[in-house]
C-alpha cells in the first residue's frame, strides 16, 4: 500500500427510508477506525458518505407518510447525520444523492458512455401493477421460485435455493402493493452494456484490488456470463430523468455510485485546496478506497468499475467487503422488531462499547458477524474496565497520593517499555490490513501484560523508604497505559480524550518512543463505568 498518497475513503451509502441500524454501524465503525489510524499516521484522508435517496421504496414510503420525496429525504438526512456524529464517525463530508452535483454528473457521465458506445436501447417485457399504474420493483412482487417452487419469493433471487432469475419468470406473481395479480407490460428501456468490459474486469479483478474470498465470487458470476444492465425506470420514480426522454428515469443503483464523485466535489467546492482531478481524473497520485457490504459486491466490482472505464476515469485502489451483522445468528428483521438502530442502542449504551465490540470481531473477511448482548457486555467490562481503566486507576492512585501527581524522572526495568515499542509495529500493520480482531488480541495481551509487571512488583506492600521503586512502578504503568491507549485511539475516540485530559497530553503515535518522565498527571477521575446487561431486543 502506498500510504504516501492521500487517499479518498467511502461507505456505501444508506438508503434514505430508513434508521441507521448497528448493521450499518458495522461498516462505518470499520471505515471510521482505519481512517482515523491513518490520521494518526500524518497521511492526508477524506472521508465521505452520502444518503442514497433515490427509487420507488423511497417514494412509496413518502407517500404513505403523505410527504413529498424530497421532504422524506431532508429529515432522514439530519437524523443519518446526528446518528453517525454520535458515533463519532468522522467524515469530511456526508451530503446526499439528490444534489445538483450529482445531477450534473449523472447527465454528463451518460451522455458520456453514450458517446462512446457503450449505451444500447431495447424493449423489454416487465411486471406491472394496473391498479396502482406502476412498474413493479423486484422488491415489490412476490411468487413461486421457477427453480425450486418455492413460494413467497421476490422478483429476483430465490432465498431457499438461490436461482437468480427475472420478476417475469415469477409463478403466480402477486404486488405487494395492492395485491393484485400483475399483467405484462412493454417499454423501452436503456442499458449499460458490460459484457463490453468483459476483459478489463477480469484483469482489474485480479490486480490484487479485491480479497481472494470476494475475487473467487466474481469469477463466479463471470462463468454465468455478464449481462446488459438496465439504467432506467420508468414513470413513476424517483430520481434524475434521463436527458432526451420524456418519463424516464435513471435507477437509482446508476446515480447511486456516481454520488462517490458528485459528494467528493461537493467537499471540493467548500474547500479549495482539494484537486477533484487529482482524485477521480487519474490514479497516479491518490487511492480511492470502499468499504462495503457483502450484498453490494455486484455493484462495486462489475458495474461502477467499467463504468469508470468508459469514461476514462481512475478505478478503486482497494474494496474492502464485510459481512452482514446477525443477532444470536438470527437475520436482523424490522418487520419482527429484531433489530436495533443506532438511536435504541444509544439509550442503553454508549458509542465506544459498540465500536470496541465490533473491532474485536472484525477481521478482513466478509464473514458474518454476530451480535450477542452477553459476550458484549463480559467483553466490554472484562477489557475495557478491568484490564485497561483499571490499570490506570491502580497505578495513578500512587502518583496522586505519594508524589505530588509527577511521574517518576526515570524507569526501571525498561525492557518492558521496548517490548511495548517492538509491538507497535505489528499493531500498525494491523490496522492497516483491517485485521481488527486481532489488533484487539494484541492489544490486550499487553494490557495484561502491563498488569501482571505492576502485580508482581507489589509496590503496596514495600515500604515508604523504598519510594524510588514505588516511583519508578506506577510510573512505568502510567506509561505502560498510555501506549496502551494511544494504540485504541482509533477504535474508543470518547475514552480516549478522558485519557488525554487525565494524563495531561495528546495521544500520538510518534510520541511514544519517549517515555513521560517527570511528567504532571491529572487526579484520577472515573474514566468508564461499568456495564449491565439488559434486555435491548
Ligand atoms: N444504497 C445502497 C448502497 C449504495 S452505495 C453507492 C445500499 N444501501 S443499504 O442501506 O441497504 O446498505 C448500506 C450498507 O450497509 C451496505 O454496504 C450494506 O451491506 C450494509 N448493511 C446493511 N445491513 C447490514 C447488516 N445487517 N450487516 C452489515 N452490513 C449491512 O445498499
Ligand atoms: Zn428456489
Amino acid at each position: 500500500m502506498n500510504t504516501k498518497k492521500p487517499f479518498l475513503v467511502t461507505c456505501a451509502f444508506p438508503y434514505s427510508n430508513g434508521d441507521i441500524h448497528i448493521g450499518h454501524l458495522l461498516e462505518h465503525i470499520q471505515a471510521d477506525i482505519w481512517v482515523r489510524y491513518h490520521r494518526m499516521q500524518g497521511r492526508s484522508v477524506f472521508f465521505i458518505c452520502a444518503d442514497d435517496t433515490h427509487g420507488t421504496p423511497i417514494m412509496i414510503k413518502a407517500n404513505n407518510m403523505k410527504k413529498t420525496p424530497e421532504e422524506l429525504i431532508s429529515i432522514t438526512l439530519k437524523k443519518h447525520i446526528l446518528d453517525f456524529s454520535r458515533f463519532k464517525i468522522s467524515y469530511d463530508n456526508y451530503y446526499h444523492t439528490n444534489s445538483k452535483e450529482n445531477l450534473y454528473f449523472s447527465n454528463k457521465i451518460y451522455l458520456l458512455l453514450k458517446k462512446n458506445g457503450y449505451i444500447n436501447k431495447k424493449k423489454i417485457f416487465q411486471l406491472y401493477d394496473n391498479s396502482k399504474k406502476i412498474f413493479l420493483p423486484d422488491r415489490f412482487v412476490k411468487g413461486q421460485c421457477p427453480n425450486c417452487f418455492a413460494k413467497d419469493q421476490y422478483g429476483d433471487n430465490c432465498e431457499k435455493c438461490s436461482f437468480i432469475y427475472d420478476a417475469i419468470d415469477l409463478i403466480k406473481p402477486k404486488s405487494l402493493l395492492s395485491k393484485s395479480s400483475p399483467v405484462l407490460k412493454e417499454s423501452l428501456h436503456i442499458f449499460f452494456n458490460l459484457p463490453r468490459f468483459q476483459k478489463f474486469l477480469w484483469i482489474w479483478i485480479h490486480s490484487g484490488v479485491l480479497s481472494n474470498s470476494v475475487k473467487n465470487k466474481l469469477i463466479e458470476w463471470f462463468k454465468h456470463g455478464l449481462k446488459e444492465w438496465d439504467i432506467s425506470r420508468d414513470f413513476p420514480y424517483f430520481g434524475f430523468k434521463i436527458p432526451n426522454y420524456l418519463n424516464k428515469y435513471f435507477y437509482v443503483w446508476l446515480d447511486a455510485s456516481i454520488g462517490y464523485i458528485s459528494t467528493f466535489k461537493n467537499l471540493c467546492n467548500h474547500n479549495k485546496n482539494i484537486n477533484f482531478n487529482d482524485f477521480w481524473k487519474s490514479s497516479k497520485n491518490t487511492n480511492l478506497y470502499h468499504f462495503i457490504g457483502k450484498d453490494i459486491i455486484y455493484f462495486h466490482s462489475l458495474f461502477w468499475p467499467s463504468i469508470l472505464e468508459g469514461i476514462n476515469f481512475r478505478k478503486p485502489t482497494k474494496i474492502f467487503v464485510h459481512g452482514y451483522v446477525t443477532i444470536n445468528n438470527k437475520k436482523m428483521s424490522k418487520s419482527k422488531n429484531f433489530f436495533i438502530t443506532a438511536e435504541k442502542w444509544l439509550k442503553n449504551y454508549d458509542s465506544d462499547s459498540l465500536r470496541y465490540y465490533f473491532s474485536s470481531k472484525l477481521n478482513n473477511s466478509f464473514e458474518d458477524i454476530d451480535f450477542n448482548l452477553r459476550e458484549f457486555v463480559n467483553k466490554i467490562n472484562s477489557d475495557i474496565v478491568n484490564k485497561l481503566v483499571n490499570l490506570a486507576s491502580r497505578c495513578s492512585s500512587f502518583i496522586n497520593k505519594n508524589f505530588d501527581n509527577y511521574l517518576s524522572k526515570e524507569l526501571l526495568d525498561f525492557e518492558i517499555y521496548k517490548s511495548f515499542l517492538k509491538e507497535s509495529l505489528y499493531i500498525s500493520k494491523l490496522f492497516e490490513s483491517l485485521n481488527f480482531k486481532l489488533l484487539i488480541k494484541r492489544i490486550m495481551l499487553f494490557a495484561e501484560k502491563a498488569n501482571l509487571y505492576f502485580n508482581s512488583k507489589t509496590p503496596w506492600l514495600l515500604c515508604k523508604n523504598e519510594f524510588r521503586i514505588i516511583h519508578s512502578v506506577s510510573s512505568m504503568g502510567i506509561n505502560l497505559f498510555r501506549i496502551l491507549m494511544t494504540w485504541m485511539k482509533p477504535i474508543i475516540p470518547d475514552l480516549s480524550l478522558k485519557v488525554e485530559e487525565f494524563l495531561n497530553i495528546k495521544l500520538k503515535w510518534e510520541d511514544i518512543k519517549n517515555p513521560l518522565f517527570n511528567h504532571k498527571i491529572s487526579n484520577f477521575k472515573n474514566l468508564y463505568n461499568r456495564i449491565k446487561y439488559k434486555k435491548i431486543f
